[in-house]
């Protein structure tokens, strides 16, 4: 087995806590795609043991700071401390729906596993993973006592290509399932596990759509950028008395409308197939007024360099936003780039304030839902702000 050698400046960024080693830091060492080595300072002082990435920038992903190799209980104890963070939320209900590996948030580089009822789906993004993927998955089933019926590698991701991996998607336990229908409460969704947006569904909202609910009760909704429209159909649930969601992708579309019709709530939800930017314009100019407008887009910054583009798109969506919020209701507005960090969101916010002339208080900034681990030594856990506004 080889080992790792950090750089001076290697070391000292190891021992800041941050769990990715960079290439550049790497004085010297060889390994496999994937393996777990043995990581050390320049004077061959131990600092732990990481999974190795033959081609991505961050080379290293640290996986425990002990001298000792991590074997299988080592691997069994963060997988079983991963579930219970879920069975402590209360989201191993057998119909429901939940992240029970976050990745690097829980100690497990690279790897993601949903649940969707008996229906797992997994994503390996690193070559750790993929190597890792079938040992892990023996021990999440070990660990959950649900039933598990069907098991998708949704391998998919376009990280993979930092990777030089291939993408896949197969079903490697069971059959492929047909359609699976989730239950959250009240409400049940369908997922497309092969085809739909990420794993089949955006898991990391689902709190933050049960807290957006009461908020439009009695009014009108706008959910804009609004995939399957649980945002919106969780609020018509609540007692909302129109909801209109804006999505632009077919499928999505078509499950929203099937989602609406199996909770009862089709006759008060209606589904426009559009661009949301033209949308918002063109009914901000019609000057129409919702009671609770969300605001959920895709990533507008995806590095650094992005982040001055982002901000012009995430001032105008807002200011649109809060312009057709009426005077006493709220804006849900959600960014889920990581590269605009929450200060910077919340100047967003103020600016697109100051352009529609309207005021707006912040009640809450929520981040993701408790599967989505936010690790304090791993910024980038922290990815999704979501803005709970009164409008003035
Ligand atoms: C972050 S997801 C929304 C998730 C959703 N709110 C939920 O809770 O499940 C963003 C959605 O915006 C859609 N989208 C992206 N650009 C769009 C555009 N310009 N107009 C309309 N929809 C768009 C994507 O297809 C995707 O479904």
């Amino acid at each position: 087995m080889g080992k790792m050698t950090l750089t001076g400046k290697g070391r000292r960024w190891a021992q800041s806590g941050h769990p990715w080693v960079y290439a550049d830091d790497i004085a010297e060492g060889k390994g496999e795609p994937g393996e777990l080595l043995p990581v050390e300072g320049p004077n061959g002082e131990a600092l732990g043991w990481a999974l190795f990435s033959t081609s991505s920038r961050i080379a290293l992903r640290m996986v425990t700071r002990e001298a000792d190799q991590p074997k299988r209980a080592f691997w069994l104890d963060l997988v079983e401390r991963a579930v219970e963070v879920r069975r402590r939320h209360g989201m191993l209900e057998p119909e429901g729906a939940c992240r029970l590996l976050a990745g690097d948030a829980d100690g497990l580089p690279g790897m993601v596993v949903d649940r969707y009822g008996d229906v797992l789906v997994l994503q390996c993004g690193t070559q750790g993973a993929d190597r890792m993927r079938d040992f892990l998955l023996e021990l999440l089933r070990e660990v959950l006592e649900i039933p598990v019926r069907t098991v998708v590698d949704r391998s998919d991701t376009s990280v993979r290509r930092f990777e030089n991996l291939e993408t896949r998607v197969e079903t490697i336990v069971g059959e492929p399932p047909e359609t699976i229908l989730v239950r959250e409460g009240n409400l049940q969704y369908e997922v497309d596990v092969f085809a739909g947006h990420k794993t089949g569904h955006y898991l990391d909202q689902s709190r933050n759509r049960l807290k957006a609910a009461p908020l439009a009760r009695g009014g009108r909704v706008l959910d804009a950028f609004s995939y399957d429209g649980l945002f919106g159909i969780r609020a018509a649930l609540e007692g909302a008395e129109r909801v209109l969601c804006l999505e632009q992708n077919e499928a999505s579309c078509a499950r929203l409308l099937r989602n609406a019709e199996r909770n009862g709530v089709a006759d008060r939800v209606e589904v426009r197939r559009t661009n949301c930017m033209r949308a918002l314009r063109a009914m901000t100019e019609e000057e129409e007024r919702f009671e609770l407008v969300v605001l959920d887009p895709p990533a507008f910054a995806r590095n650094r360099r992005e982040v001055a583009g982002a901000e012009r798109g995430y001032v105008e969506l807002n200011r649109r936003g809060l312009a057709l919020a009426r005077p006493g209701g709220s804006l849900v507005s959600a960014s889920c780039s990581y590269n605009v960090r929450p200060e910077d969101f919340v100047e967003f916010l103020g600016k697109a304030a100051r352009l529609s002339g309207r005021e707006a208080w912040m009640e809450e900034l929520a981040g993701a839902a408790p599967d989505h681990p936010y690790r304090v030594t791993l910024p980038e856990s922290h990815y999704l702000k979501c803005a709970f506004l009164r409008v003035g």
